[in-house]
């Protein structure tokens, strides 16, 4: 009779027909992977099922086929559908909408002639979000818990040679009410599918406990093994020992994020032989410290979703490496698994490669905040077998892993009993690592006290243990007790963060900080075509769903395709682990070893010095080897300046040797400072006087709009303008939280009018005056241009000087000009080579770069103000016709298109070059910040209106 049961999809049971959670791991015991193509039927809804599909004889050649794995609405199959907080059906928990898009697939696959005798075992990694599975018609079983395995037994079920498997995936069930993170609602079976042969006598679960012991340098190892079986490991002379020891190694190699030593060995019983591999490590808190064998740790941590453009949280094991080693050469060395246990594969390449892990159960039911939290599954006792369902599968399936140094109960869950019995169960089952829940204010049931989004003033509050107090003495004297990390901090939302060394500096300075989690990794955009065939990145709304959270998804410090943003390059800066001072002064160089463990023995260090950015000499240093923690002072290199210009000494810190994850001379850190007077601009030297006819205004080489005073000729290049620009595409962070450029257009910022008050030519040059201000208003700036030449050159001496109220932070204060379109490259002198802010400059270091204009975009998810070159001294943009210099010190931005197109479009494609190449010239900028979901910008990087002037000098080429 055909299987139509569906009752299991609103239930709040997390399954049944399962076998008990265990450890994953690698053994010589054969298996069957079942990835590829599967047979696939989508049905609209359990009313739309196909009865009697699950029989062996049931006929799918009509069926399309479906990649396993995948997530289904990357095949053309539904649509993706992005909420942050908001449930995307009503909240009626365990119900779930009628219109429930169900996956009905199907694979055949031969049982191996050698297949042993003993148990099967049928294995499925991750099915969003509920299932039910057939073998040879018999049913299984079900199953909840996306992004946690689900084993069934298939022995009696499993025939020699050709075996049907079926399986029927439903995207909503009553498990969705605990999988509410922030991000693309996506279903299928989107992790792999194995059969796994379980011989007489094998193995079923093991757990590693490897101690080390920070005082004298032991190891304790002792396997709890589920059945009898052996250890062997060569290079800690066990072979075929007992596994339960306990046993001790006098000198172990101890496993850290930054040295990864694993001990490999294998279990071996009378049929199989399983990997093992070791690493000695203790985690602690003790004395108000997180502490891994013996050393305080300061987490330089990001947040991973699995996301690919193209197949959503389907992963191959290359692009779970490509983020590992990103991340290791961008020294970041921890991972919080948000929101859910990663692929174990990942996991695998956190030990080998050295990440500290944050493994977070795959709970969140953030969406009841909306309703007051009423009916919160954590708080509901019918959700509790649930809830300690998804924390047992996590931590069994993870155990094994020396980077996992911490347990997290999940995310944004409100509070509740169930939350308080998932610690009590993890720290039963695994008292050897501290328990994290962000949501445990209190630190009530967890070993950290742990915050997101914090500002730095209250950060810095924290960290010297003055947290205000609540109305519970006892909580508040616990809670000061513990380690405090932000496991959520600098929202890297579009154009930033801003604010990042800021957060570093508190980090350093006070021991209870102890680093934090970047939001997030990457930007979770959808590859998509427009119609002209140039690929953009779809977000939020794009697939027409009625409730969603537009780019809110595109968060990341990598963009959707994994081109590091220049965000990640301002992390790396801000948290590099080794750190060069360099004082002109006293001329000395001291250098910081901030690792928490490793010596500088794998590090050179180069130093360079420039004049006006141009190489003049470099060298070596001779660096004793710093133990972590350990600094020096080195007396500065002879330079053999020409003393000529602006002068630089630039030290590097760089690998001396190939890393796993890097080759020699990857750089690690630098520093760099000025040593001598920044140097003089060329200056015109002949005034000129300024010639006016009825339809010409002539300086030198220059020539003006008579009417307007604006520039229109320099020699033979074409231009127009500058003129005073206010404006910016507002970013990302300007957009969201207190809605700053809200209040931009309100105030008419982007709508704003010229008008000429003077043209005035005489014989110092010529002075223009314009007032520029928005409609129905009486504020304004006045921006007065002082125009010098001599037949060579053009300098302009600018003042800008606000009349009547202005209540806000301006976006920029500078000049806007075109030229024309066949401007295709820029090289300057001044903070590069990538983008950079007020807030953000930590990155860009001063020297000569080169960039085409196309090049100089960061193509953010959603267009928005980008590309600004900081502290420019000088700048050459130039193409086949010629070209411009422009001197002075300045900002600058460069792109094919206005700031108001920028500001209208929504995806990347949204923007065609035209003929012309818009410069942006700024004496000041509005920081960046982090306020789309956290701090704004700080009181030190806000632009205020205010009194402001620029010089500049412009010369043809
Ligand atoms: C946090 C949440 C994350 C993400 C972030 C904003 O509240 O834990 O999942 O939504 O805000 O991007």
């Amino acid at each position: 009779m055909a299987d139509l049961d569906t009752d299991y999809v609103e239930s709040r049971s997390p399954g049944h027909g399962r076998r008990a959670p265990r450890a994953c791991f690698d053994s010589d015991a054969p298996r069957l992977e079942l990835d590829g193509p599967w047979r696939f039927r989508a049905a609209a809804g359990l009313g739309d099922l196909t009865p009697g599909f699950e029989a062996p004889t049931f006929d799918d050649t009509h069926w399309d086929r479906l990649p396993v794995p995948s997530c289904w609405q990357l095949h053309g199959v539904g649509t993706p559908a992005y909420t942050n907080v908001t449930y995307p059906f009503p909240i009626d928990p365990p119900r779930v909408p009628d219109d429930n898009p169900t996956g009905e697939y199907r694979r055949e696959f031969t049982l191996p002639g050698d297949w042993p005798a003993g148990r099967s075992v049928l294995r499925f990694d991750g099915v969003d979000s509920c299932f039910a599975v057939w073998l040879g018609g018999v049913r299984l079983g079900d199953g909840k818990g996306s992004r946690v395995p689900t084993e069934f037994d298939v022995t009696d079920a499993l025939r020699p040679g050709r075996n049907i498997l079926a399986v029927r995936v439903h995207q909503w069930s009553a498990g969705s009410y605990l999988e509410d993170q922030d991000m693309w609602w996506l279903s299928g079976i989107f992790r792999s599918v194995r059969l796994l042969s379980r011989p007489v006598g094998s193995l079923d679960d093991f757990f590693v406990h490897a101690d080390y012991d920070h005082t004298t340098g032991t190891g304790t190892l002792r396997v709890e093994t589920s059945g009898a079986a052996r250890l062997t490991v060569p290079a800690l002379g066990l072979t075929d020992a007992e596994p339960a020891g306990p046993h001790t190694f006098e000198d172990v190699v101890p496993w850290s994020a930054e040295q990864p030593h694993l001990y490999l060995g294998e279990l071996t019983t009378e049929s199989e032989r399983v990997h093992v591999r070791i690493g000695f490590r203790t985690v602690a808190v003790e004395d108000g410290l997180l502490k891994v064998n013996g050393r305080p740790l300061l987490l330089r941590g990001v947040n991973r979703h699995e996301w690919d453009p193209e197949t959503g949280r389907t992963l191959s094991d290359a692009t779970m490496l490509w983020d590992v080693l990103l991340m290791k050469q961008h020294n970041i060395n921890a991972v919080r698994t948000s929101h859910y246990p990663p692929s174990s594969e990942f996991l695998a390449l956190c030990d080998e490669y050295g990440l500290w892990v944050v493994d977070e159960c795959d709970l969140e039911t953030h969406g009841f905040e909306q309703v007051d939290w009423r009916g919160n599954p954590s708080a509901d006792d019918r959700w509790r077998e649930a809830c300690l369902d998804r924390m047992r599968r996590v931590v069994e399936r993870d155990k094994n892993h020396p980077s996992v140094i911490m347990w997290s109960l999940g995310n944004e869950s409100g509070s509740g009993e169930n939350l308080a019995e998932m610690a009590a169960w993890t720290r039963d089952r695994d008292p050897s690592r501290p328990i994290h829940y962000e949501g445990d204010r209190d630190g009530g049931y967890v070993d950290v006290y742990s915050r997101m989004y914090a500002d730095h003033a209250e950060t810095e509050l924290i960290g010297r243990g003055e947290e205000p107090a609540t109305d519970d003495p006892a909580r508040d004297a616990h809670r000061r007790q513990l380690p405090f990390i932000l496991c959520e901090y600098a929202h890297a939302m579009g154009n930033g963060p801003g604010g990042l060394a800021e957060y570093q500096r508190l980090f350093e300075a006070y021991p209870r900080l102890q680093g934090g989690f970047v939001w997030e990794w990457i930007d979770h955009g959808i590859a998509r075509h427009a119609p002209d065939g140039r690929q953009f990145f779809a977000y939020g709304g794009d697939f027409g769903e009625p409730v969603h959270d537009g780019n809110f998804v595109a968060d990341g410090l990598v963009l959707p395709d994994r081109t590091p943003s220049p965000g990640l390059a301002e992390y790396k800066k801000v948290v590099e682990p080794v750190r060069i001072s360099l004082d002109a002064d006293a001329r000395i160089i001291e250098i910081r070893n901030g690792h928490d463990f490793r010596d500088t023995s794998h590090l050179r260090f180069r130093w360079q010095a420039q004049d006006d950015g141009e190489p003049r000499a470099k060298g070596t240093l001779d660096v004793s080897v710093l133990a972590a923690g350990e600094s020096t002072v080195l007396p500065w290199p002879e330079l053999r300046s020409t003393g000529e210009g602006e002068r630089l000494l630039t030290v590097v810190a760089e690998l001396a040797h190939n890393e796993p994850w890097a080759r020699a001379g990857h750089e690690i850190a630098w520093g760099q400072v000025l040593t001598g007077e920044p140097s003089k601009a060329y200056e015109p030297g002949l005034r000129a006087t300024a010639r006016r006819t009825a339809d010409r205004l002539e300086l030198g080489p220059a020539r003006f709009d008579p009417a307007t005073g604006t520039l229109r000729r320099l020699g033979d290049l074409q231009l127009e303008g500058p003129g005073l620009d206010l404006w910016r595409a507002p970013t990302d962070n300007d957009v969201l939280g207190p809605r700053l450029a809200d209040r931009w257009r309100a105030f008419g910022l982007h709508r704003l009018t010229t008008k000429v008050l003077a043209v005035d030519p005489n014989g110092d040059g010529l002075t223009v005056v314009t007032r520029v201000a928005p409609a129905g208003s009486d504020s304004a700036m006045t921006a007065t241009y002082h125009w010098r030449a001599d037949e060579a050159a053009l300098s302009l001496d600018l003042a800008v000087d606000p009349v009547g109220d202005w209540p806000l932070p301006v976006p920029r204060i500078g000049l806007r000009l075109a030229l024309p379109g066949w401007i295709d490259t820029v090289d300057w002198y001044g903070r590069g080579p990538g983008e950079a802010y007020r807030d953000t400059t930590a990155a860009a270091r001063l020297g000569r770069f080169r960039r085409s204009v196309d090049a100089m975009q960061t193509p953010y998810v959603r267009p928005q103000e980008n590309g600004n070159r900081h502290e420019v001294r000088w700048a050459r943009l130039t193409g086949d016709g010629g070209g411009l210099e422009v001197t002075g010190a300045f900002d600058l931005t460069l792109r094919r298109w206005t700031s108001e197109q920028l500001d209208e479009a929504r995806h990347t494609t949204d923007l065609t070059p035209d003929d012309t190449v818009y410069v942006n010239l700024d004496a000041a900028h509005h920081g960046i910040g982090t306020a789309s979901c956290g701090p704004g910008t700080l009181p030190e990087h806000t632009l205020h209106a205010g009194p402001t002037t620029l010089h500049l000098t412009l010369r043809t080429l």
